[in-house]
Order: structure tokens, then C-alpha cells, then sequence
């Protein structure tokens, strides 16, 4: 059974998910105990952020041992207990991998600082000699995606020349070399060591790195980025997708940043992934004909080998939805409205936490964030990680009874799980109603037809509508700054009020 195919992953960042041990950082046994909710909102499968010993530069993407647990979260029979509560509650439990770097207080990388110039230690890693006649400049122009330089020069060392090594990301992160067996044959025993303990799947974080052109010093950034997507990189993934066939119904997912459908194509291919995660659909602006360009290139991509679509509107990199479409209720109701587009599209949807309930990002004061990033002056990531509201009258509205690792707004009251589950016109209802129409609804359950997955129909400027090929059920989505009629059919669920048989502005609806 391809579960995944039309799955709904929930994304738990897990610091910020809900605390047990008053620490202040969200932990496993937090999760744990709101499987009963998660039950309830319908998902099928969790997506954990990485939950390894980490230094947390990074928030847990800094890892210095895959095969472990970072005390902040848990321990492994924290893993054990929540796998089997969630499979209890038929939820499935996805990790997040990230393989493409390390936390330099890995070991591996340890030993590397540690090791003489061109030894085995130093060759799990990038470590060239810089530029200039002292070697004072970076072997090449490359830039972090964090930014600044991709390369950071080693402390001065007895045991050879100082070198740079390459991060991707922040100096904290050395990028792995994935011309070495031995980070092959390290992933794969790491693959084994979660799949033995019945994790669902892996979600690979920056699945388009891993392998580098560096021979090419050209400009990073350039329509032919040296840094990612290199051909190569596909070998990894058929390595991963071997080792997943020896399981049944696990699945890998790639998050996979690259310049055209039909590079993110190759990532699906029936040897590689199950799934990678598109992020068009989470660029594009509130306009009906971006957004329906973007669903068109992802399903023509991944039709094209076979695939099947996923979907997402946000993540922990990204702003939330209900901001980032607008300020205010104009945010909440566009952020409502793409909700019913996401999850009417055929394919896998991911939902990130916090937007069942269309919390905005919170405005954080400089000296309350903690993103590597902002520490690197990009813009800060921290607005879309403040913990989850669960009580509206507890302390911390009952995420944790310490101090929160980040602030919580005071607006995040009303917002919290408790105010609106009982509310029927709230976004956590919108939301639990979408996913149980997924679940019984016909539109959801037939088999697909031949042929494209999806048919479109002709709507006025600033509109689209479309139905799963072969259903009744379809989907309109209202972009313009009017009200249009509403296509023929009785509504299943409207993101917004209706306006008699006038479909109004920022609003979609389902119908049937
Ligand atoms: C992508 C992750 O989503 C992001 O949060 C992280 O900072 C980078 N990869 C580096 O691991």
C-alpha cells in the first residue's frame, strides 16, 4: 500500500511543540501526550524536525550523532514509546535526516581538526587550502546559504597547514563529502538503526546538496549552481530508496530547492524518492494564476516519472501563511482560503504546526531570537517557530510551565487549541473538517481516473477552479478584489463566509 500518496504529514518542530519537563524546549513525551489531538485533527503521519544530540545552533540541524537522541527532546525509549503510541493512534512517525552536513562538535569532524593534512579523518569533510599568497582567502567565491562566505578557515593546528572547510550553511555545519564511502556506508547504518526501531520514514533535509561541483569555482547562485543538484546526488538517493525497499511501506521524502520541474523530476524517479516536497506552491503570492502555474509545473513534474504530488504552504524556514498573504484578518482569511487549495490538490500534503490553528508569525525583539540565521544577518526564521497555544488561561497557554525558549504572543490566546476546538466558524474546524472530507468523502476516496490527475475549468480573471479528475468534488479559489459566481454545485466547506451565490474575495470553497 502507497500510503504516502495522498497522506497528510504534520510537521512537529519539536522545541516548540509542547514541553513535559517545564525546561521550556517542546521534548518527545510532549508529543506524546498530544497524540489524542493530533488523532482528532486527522493526520496520518508525523513529521518530526531532527530530534539528535545536537549543540542547537541550529535548533537539532547541527548533528553530532545520528543515532542518538538529544536529552533536550527524550532518549530512545522515548522514540520507542512515542512510535508506538502514534501507530496506536494510526499516526504514522516520520524523522527528519539531515545528511547533507554535521555539527562541528561531531566527532567525525573532531578527529578532522584534529588529524594531519590529507588524512582519512579529514577526508569525511571538505578541507581545502585557501587562496592568496598565505592562504588567507577562501578557496573560492562561494556564499553559505546563510550567508557570508561557504568556507571557514580551521583554527591554527600542529598536525599541518590551516585549511577552510566548506559549510553550506552555518560555520557549525560542515558539509559531509559524498565522494567518501564511509559517509555512505554511515548513512545507511543510520537509515537501518531508525527503520529497526519502526520510524515510518525519513524526511532529508536539503536532499539537493550533498554532492558539489567544487572544482567549479563560478558563482554560486548562478543558473547552474555548483553547490546543489549536482548528478551525482542521485546515486545517493537510489542508495537510500535500497535500503527503504527492505521495508515495507516506509518512505522518503526529499526537501529539494532546484531550478526547474524537470531537474525536481529526478528526484521521483521510481529508484529514488517517494516524495519530495515542493516549494513553489509555498512561493507563490495570493494570485489564482501563480498559484495555479505552480501546481500545474509540480504535477506535470512529478506525472512525468510517475509520482505522486505533495504539497506544503509552510515550514519552519518559511513566514507563516496567515502573514505572509496579508496582514490581519485579510492574512487569516487568504491563509484559510490556500488551506482548502492545498488539500483538495491530489497528492501528499504536509501541514506545519500552528497553521491548523492560523497563527501569524510572531514579531520577536532582537534580543529574544535565536535563529543561526539572524545571528549570520539574514532575516530571522524565529517568528514562525514560537510555541504552539494550547490553553488560553494557562501560563505559557500551557505549552510548558517554565519559561518558553521563545516568547509567545499575547494574541496567541485566542488562537490556542482550546479556544477553538469547540468554535465551528475557526480555522482549527476548517482544518479537522478538510481532513475528514479527505478521509470519507468520495471526491477523496475513488480511485483515480485515468489520464491527468487534475481538470481545470474556465473562471473569471483571478479565480481558478479545478476537481480531482474523475470526482464531483471541486475546488474555487477567489484571488480578485470582487465577488464572482459561485460555480454550480452544493458547498461542502467555504474557508470565509459565502455572499449568497456570490463567491466573495480571499475565499474558497468546495462544492460538490
Ligand atoms: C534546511 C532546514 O529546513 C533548515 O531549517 C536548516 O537550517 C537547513 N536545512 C540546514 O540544515
Amino acid at each position: 500500500m502507497q500510503w504516502w500518496r495522498d497522506a497528510v504529514f504534520y510537521q512537529i518542530y519539536v522545541p516548540s511543540f509542547t514541553d513535559s519537563d517545564g525546561d521550556g524546549i517542546g521534548d518527545l513525551q510532549g508529543i506524546r501526550s498530544r497524540l489524542g489531538y493530533l488523532e482528532l485533527l486527522g493526520v496520518d503521519a508525523l513529521w518530526l524536525s531532527p530530534i539528535y544530540p545536537s549543540p542547537m545552533v541550529d535548533n537539532g540541524y547541527d548533528v553530532t550523532d545520528h543515532r542518538g537522541v538529544d536529552p533536550a527532546w527524550g532518549d530512545l525509549d522515548a522514540v520507542d514509546d512515542l512510535i508506538a503510541d502514534a501507530h496506536a493512534h494510526g499516526i504514522r512517525v516520520t524523522v527528519d535526516l539531515v545528511s547533507n552536513h554535521t555539527s562541528d562538535q561531531h566527532p567525525w569532524f573532531r578527529a578532522a581538526l584534529a588529524s594531519p593534512t590529507g588524512s582519512p579523518e579529514r577526508a569525511r569533510y571538505h578541507f581545502r587550502p585557501g587562496q592568496g599568497a598565505d592562504g588567507t582567502e577562501p578557496p573560492n567565491g562561494w556564499c553559505s546559504v546563510f550567508g557570508g562566505s561557504a568556507w571557514t578557515r580551521e583554527p591554527a593546528r600542529d598536525t599541518g597547514a590551516r585549511e577552510w572547510y566548506l559549510h553550506l550553511f552555518s560555520p557549525a555545519q560542515p558539509d559531509l563529502n559524498w565522494t567518501n564511502l564511509e559517509v555512505w556506508a554511515d548513512l545507511d547504518k543510520t537509515l537501518r538503526f531508525w527503520l529497526d526501531r519502526g520510524v515510518d520514514g525519513f524526511r532529508i533535509d536539503a536532499a539537493h546538496g550533498m554532492c558539489k561541483k567544487l572544482d567549479d569555482a563560478g558563482p554560486a547562485g548562478a543558473a547552474d549552481d555548483p553547490r546543489f543538484d549536482q548528478d551525482d546526488v542521485h546515486d545517493v538517493h537510489r542508495m537510500i530508496r535500497a535500503t527503504l525497499d527492505h521495508y515495507p511501506e516506509r518512505v522518503a521524502i526529499g526537501a529539494v530547492g532546484v531550478r526547474s520541474a524537470a531537474r525536481f523530476a529526478r528526484y521521483v524517479r521510481p529508484d529514488e524518492l517517494h516524495l519530495a516536497v515542493d516549494t513553489q506552491l509555498a512561493a507563490s503570492r495570493f494570485d489564482a494564476d501563480e498559484v495555479r502555474a505552480a501546481i500545474e509545473d509540480c504535477l506535470a513534474s512529478v506525472g512525468s516519472v510517475g509520482a505522486a504530488a505533495s504539497w506544503l504552504l509552510s515550514d519552519h524556514d518559511l513566514s507563516r501563511p496567515a502573514s505572509r498573504y496579508g496582514a490581519g484578518p485579510v492574512g487569516q482569511a487568504r491563509a484559510r482560503a490556500m488551506a482548502l487549495v492545498q488539500l483538495a490538490l491530489p497528492g501528499a500534503a504536509y501541514i506545519y504546526n500552528g497553521d491548523e490553528l492560523g497563527l501569524p508569525d510572531a514579531a520577536l525583539p532582537g534580543d529574544a531570537r535565536r535563529d543561526a540565521v539572524w545571528h549570520h544577518g539574514e532575516e530571522s526564521r524565529d517568528g514562525c517557530r514560537v510555541p504552539q497555544p494550547w490553553e488560553p488561561d494557562l501560563p505559557a497557554y500551557g505549552f510548558t510551565t517554565g519559561e518558553p525558549w521563545l516568547p509567545i504572543p499575547v494574541e496567541y490566546a485566542a488562537l490556542s487549541v482550546a479556544a477553538q476546538l469547540e468554535d465551528t466558524g475557526s480555522t482549527l474546524s476548517l482544518y479537522r473538517r478538510a481532513l475528514e472530507l479527505r478521509r470519507l468523502h468520495p471526491g477523496f476516496t475513488q480511485p483515480p481516473a485515468p489520464g491527468p490527475p487534475l481538470e481545470w475549468f474556465g473562471a473569471p480573471p483571478g479565480c481558478l477552479a479545478f476537481r480531482r479528475t474523475g470526482t464531483t468534488l471541486v475546488c474555487a479559489l477567489n484571488t480578485s478584489p470582487e465577488p464572482v459566481p459561485l460555480p454550480p454545485g452544493d458547498a461542502l466547506l467555504v474557508s470565509g463566509p459565502l455572499d449568497e451565490l456570490m463567491l466573495p474575495p480571499d475565499t474558497a470553497v468546495w462544492l460538490t
